[in-house]
């Protein structure tokens, strides 16, 4: 799984054969450019994944309920998930953690016929109250609070999981306790699928090192260089070029007064 947040993100995606594409709301510090996900709209989501579902017609897309969209209740989180799933066309939602009202939602979407996927460990949405973006699950305690979270999410309907950023050992325990897939993101290996942020992966943001990620390109070095290529040829007339150019018959222009 990978999140695009956008028509070529989603294209490339279903082109380079990923099974799921998300329209996650890390779109708030990938894409706008928040410091985290909890500013990100109902209507930030909307727009962006109508544009990721036109790029990715052909591959599943799940997008990220964001916060304060399911946080009021049942009625509106189901009202909100009605609208995010007939305006885009994704094909189900992600929620994030496991609270009663959580899973009340989670249960709630499911009954009405809304595929859920959930998010437990750390939860971004509500990571100052986790005390920062940390790894979660590391005492017995805390190990213990995420696999009951897992595990009740499971029990509310989710047909999978997101374990973020957990200890791998714990994320095998919980892999091996649920029968519904868990999906890694800094959960290490023995998840049943992984989960990357895509501008993690491609590099998009340069000397950005996330312990979490693998940087495979370096696309924001290659995009900063090619515009300063571009600028740097305006600059000396060499762009654009003849190939470049349009041309008109000498007794159009001779007609001109
Ligand atoms: O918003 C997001 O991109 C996510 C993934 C990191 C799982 O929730």
């Amino acid at each position: 799984m990978v999140t695009a947040y956008d028509y070529p993100g989603a294209l490339h995606a279903q082109n380079a054969g990923v099974d799921l594409v998300l329209v996650g709301d890390s779109l708030g510090n990938v894409v706008l450019g928040y410091d985290s996900t909890a500013p990100v709209t109902l209507a930030d989501i909307i727009h962006h994944a109508r544009a990721a579902r036109r790029g990715a017609p052909d591959t599943f897309l799940i997008a990220d309920l964001p916060f304060g969209t399911y946080h009021t209740g049942v009625t509106d989180a189901m009202r909100n998930a009605v609208r995010v799933i007939q305006e885009t066309g994704a094909d189900a939602l992600k929620v994030e953690g496991a609270s009663p009202e959580v899973l009340e939602v989670i249960a709630t979407l499911t009954r009405n016929g809304v595929p859920v996927m959930g998010h437990v460990g750390l939860t971004p949405q509500t990571a100052t109250a986790q005390g920062g973006l940390r790894v979660q699950g590391r005492d017995e305690a805390g190990a213990q609070a995420v696999l009951d979270a897992a595990m009740s999410v499971q029990q509310a309907g989710a047909f999978a999981v997101v374990l973020e950023v957990i200890p791998a050992r714990l994320a095998r325990v919980i892999t091996e306790r649920l029968h519904i897939p868990t999906i890694g993101i800094g959960a290490g290996p023995h998840c049943a699928g992984q989960v990357l942020v895509t501008h993690d992966l491609l590099g998009i943001y340069e000397g950005e090192h996330k312990k979490i990620a693998k940087r495979y390109a370096e696309i924001g070095a290659l995009s900063t260089q090619a515009i300063r290529d571009y600028a740097a040829e305006v600059r000396t007339r060499q762009f654009p070029g003849r190939e470049n150019s349009f041309v008109i018959k000498d007794e159009v222009l001779d007609k001109l007064y």
